[in-house]
Order: structure tokens, then sequence, then C-alpha cells
């Protein structure tokens, strides 16, 4: 459920209409509904409520100072993956006890940033970022915390790019090694030995994956404490899928997940972190366009969007489908027409859907695609000198520019050229 629907035959974000914001800030321009933002939020609450958890969003679906703020004042602890996204983090005012570190290749940089700023626990992916971490915090006089990252060998059966846990995929330790290196750990200074970690991929529609690495990693974390290490937290990662089509996908609810990680890990006496990234976001942003040109083409029509794959690389990256709804709310006695819809980016890539029915629909007109909240604005690039598209914020009637667009000034004045040349 989100909080973009149509009244007065018209898109709105919560009490706002987007033709409104459209006329504001010129299209296209991505904008997100604090309600919907709330609501997600709050479903992982919902859904592992009576077991001690912290909820550490994943920063990298969206990182704008103001979504951050907000699930912050919400109680969210954040999952950073860089120096940048600690930063972000810090910056939206979430203390460091709230923020893991993860990914596979953290500098010696970023750690001390860290150590610095405070940090919950580093999720160490490798034996050599382990080693690199102990000598950096004993060179500061400082303790690691940390979590391995375990690599379950679990086909997440989402999208191949996006898959993280089987063990061709770069991310974490083999779980076969995972007593070796605990033992490693615990004997290395500058290091303390808080949990373990996993996450298996992203856009997950199915439990069984998580429960098959779930089990794994409570099996993992008996044999370990019976070893002799404290293992106080354990970290699921994220990856929860969402319905991007209203269609047909179907995705467990967050109810449903939280069920199934009560059933593995109650008992354990253990605090458990979640990383959630795409299902608190995702579907509350939209992306607004504008149509630009309505092209005949050898059998087909394309609709040419003022958007491009340089705004939203999802389609281009992985196939991925987003609804496409115009702003004014079709006539259901209206025949839909079929389209292609395209970006004016110079690439054939710069094809958001082939073959879609959708209403009518002419030059000036504009459209929402759905979902879009997550992996969208982050993932944005400035290709073909189109500047970075403005990220809007809704709460009921009131609504605010959170990122605006640059001026082709501030592009340009970015590069230098050299003297000498
Ligand atoms: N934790 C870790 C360590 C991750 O690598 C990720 C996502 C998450 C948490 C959050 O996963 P989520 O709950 O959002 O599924 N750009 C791709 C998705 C990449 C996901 C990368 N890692 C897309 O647009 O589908």
């Amino acid at each position: 459920m989100d909080h973009f629907v149509y009244r007065d035959g018209q898109l709105h974000a919560e009490d706002v209409p987007l033709a409104e914001i459209a006329r504001a800030v010129g299209t296209p321009f991505y904008c997100y509904s604090d309600a919907t933002l709330t609501r997600h939020f709050g479903l992982f609450g919902q859904a592992l409520a009576g077991l001690d958890h912290l909820i550490c969003y994943a920063v990298k679906a969206n990182s704008n100072l103001a979504v951050l703020r907000r699930l912050g004042d919400l109680g969210a602890g954040m999952d950073v993956v860089s120096g940048g996204e600690y930063r972000r983090a810090r910056a939206a005012g979430v203390p460091g006890e709230r923020i893991v570190f993860s990914g596979v290749g953290k500098t010696r940089e970023e750690m001390r940033l860290a150590l610095e700023g405070g940090i919950r626990q580093f999720n160490v992916e490798s034996d050599p970022e382990l080693e690199a971490l102990s000598e950096v915090a004993a060179s500061m006089g400082a303790t690691a915390p940390i979590a391995l990252r375990l690599n379950p060998d679990v086909d997440a059966g989402t999208h191949d790019k996006i898959a993280t846990g089987r063990r061709e995929d770069k991310f974490g330790v083999p779980i076969a090694r995972a007593r070796e290196i605990y033992a490693r750990a615990a004997a290395l200074p500058g290091i303390a030995v808080v949990g373990a970690d996993m996450h298996i991929g992203s856009q997950l529609t199915d439990l069984a994956p998580f429960e098959a690495a779930y089990t794994k990693l409570a099996d993992l974390t008996r044999a370990l404490r019976a070893d002799g290490h404290a293992i106080t937290r354990l970290d699921l990662g994220g990856g929860l899928g969402i319905p991007y089509s209203r269609s047909n996908e179907v995705p467990p609810l967050p109810l449903d997940y939280g069920a199934l990680v009560k059933r593995i890990f109650a008992g354990m006496d253990v605090e458990i972190e979640i990383e959630p990234g795409r299902l608190i976001v995702g579907n509350a942003g939209v992306l607004v366009s504008q149509v630009i040109y309505d092209k005949p083409g050898e059998g087909r029509r394309f609709l040419i969007l003022d958007a491009a794959m340089n705004d939203l690389i999802r389609p281009a990256m992985y196939g991925a489908y987003h609804d496409i709804v115009p702003l004014t709310e079709p006539d259901p006695a209206i025949a839909p027409e079929v389209f292609d819809i395209v970006g004016p980016v110079c690439e054939s890539g710069d094809t958001f859907a082939r073959g879609r029915p959708l209403p009518p629909l002419v030059a000036g007109d504009l459209v929402a695609f759905r979902s879009a909240g997550a992996y969208g604005a982050v993932m944005a690039s400035e290709y073909n000198t189109r500047p970075l598209i403005p990220e809007v914020m809704v709460r009921g009637d009131q609504f605010a520019v959170i990122r605006a667009r640059p001026t082709f000034d501030e592009m340009l004045a970015r590069d230098t050229i050299p003297e000498w040349l």
C-alpha cells in the first residue's frame, strides 16, 4: 500500500497533486511520500515485535539526507557500505552506535573514519579485511566490534546481478571456514567479536532461501558459542522483495518474514539486526516525467519521455519492470494503446518498456513510474550531460525539494581544462 492515489482525476502524492509539483520544479523529478516511508518502516517493527532487534536501513537504496533523517527519527539504525554513506548517516543525525558498516572493499581510511566517529559493528567479509581492520584499530588504540559475513551458498532465486549468497559470489566467507576465521579474529588485537552476518540477495519473492540461509546461521551460531565466542547479535541482511507489478508479483509480507525469523531465532538470546532497503523506500517513491514525442515507428509507436536510463537505470540494467501510469486518471471506457516507452539517451538500452499497453498519451502529458523510491535516484548519472533530477518529499499537503536540480554552469564548473592544453 502506498500514498500515490488518484483523487479528483489526478494522481496525488498524499494530499498534493503531482502535476502541481511538476509545475513548480519541472520534469523529470523523483517524489517521495513520507507517510508511505513511515508506514513501511513500521511494518518491520511490527514484524519483529517481541524480538530484541534493530532495523538498519540499507542507505544504498535511497541516501537522500531527508530520507535518512526521517528514518533515523523513527528509530532506524543504518547499514552503510562506504565512507560516503557513513558520512550521510551521521549528517542526518544517526549516532554511530546505530550504524553497521558492510561491504567487500572497505578501505583503511573508511575503517578509521568509522572508528573515530563511532560504529556499531563492521560486517567483515574476508581474512585480509580482518587483518587490515585489526591493524587500523590497534594503531588507534581502538577496538573494532565485528560480525563476520557468512556466505551460506544459497541461491536467492532473484536476478543474477543482485544474488549475493552463492559460493561463486564475491560476498562473505564460506561457512565451512567460519570457525577458523572466528578463532583468528578472537586472537587479533583491536578486534572484538560480537556477532555474525548474512545477506543473500535483493528483491526476494520467496521465503524459502531465507529459511535455508538462516537455518545455517542458527546452527553456526551454536557452534561458535560452543567454541567460546560471544555471538550476541545476528545481522540477517535485507532483501525482502516488493510488488513492482500490481498484477502478478506477490512477495511475502514483512509479517510472514518476521514469523520465519522468530521461528528460527526466538529463544536464542540474541539481538536481531536486519538491513532492509527496497521494502522501506521502494513504493514510497515515484519518478514523474513528461512525454516529449509520440513517434511513429515501423509497426511500433515510441513514446519518448524526458526521463531516461540515466535517471532510472533499473529497466536497462536488470530488465526491471516498473508500472507507468498517467497523472491524469484514465477513463476505463477508452481502450489502451500499445507503446514502447523510451528516453532520449543515445542507446537502444534506453528503453523503459516494450509493447506496454497504456491509455492514449500525447506530447505534453505527464506520467509516473511507480515503485521508483529504491535504487532510483541513487543510481542516477549525468550520462549525455543530463543533470541529476530533483528529489521532492511530500508530507500531507506540504512538499519540499530535498535535492535541487543542478544548473548547467555548476555541472560544467566541475571540469578543469589544464593550462598546458
Ligand atoms: N544489506 C546488504 C549488505 C546489501 O548489499 C543490500 C543490497 C541490502 C542490505 C539491501 O537490500 P534490499 O532490502 O534493498 O533488497 N540496484 C539493485 C539492488 C541492489 C541491492 C544491493 N544490495 C536494484 O535496483 O534492484
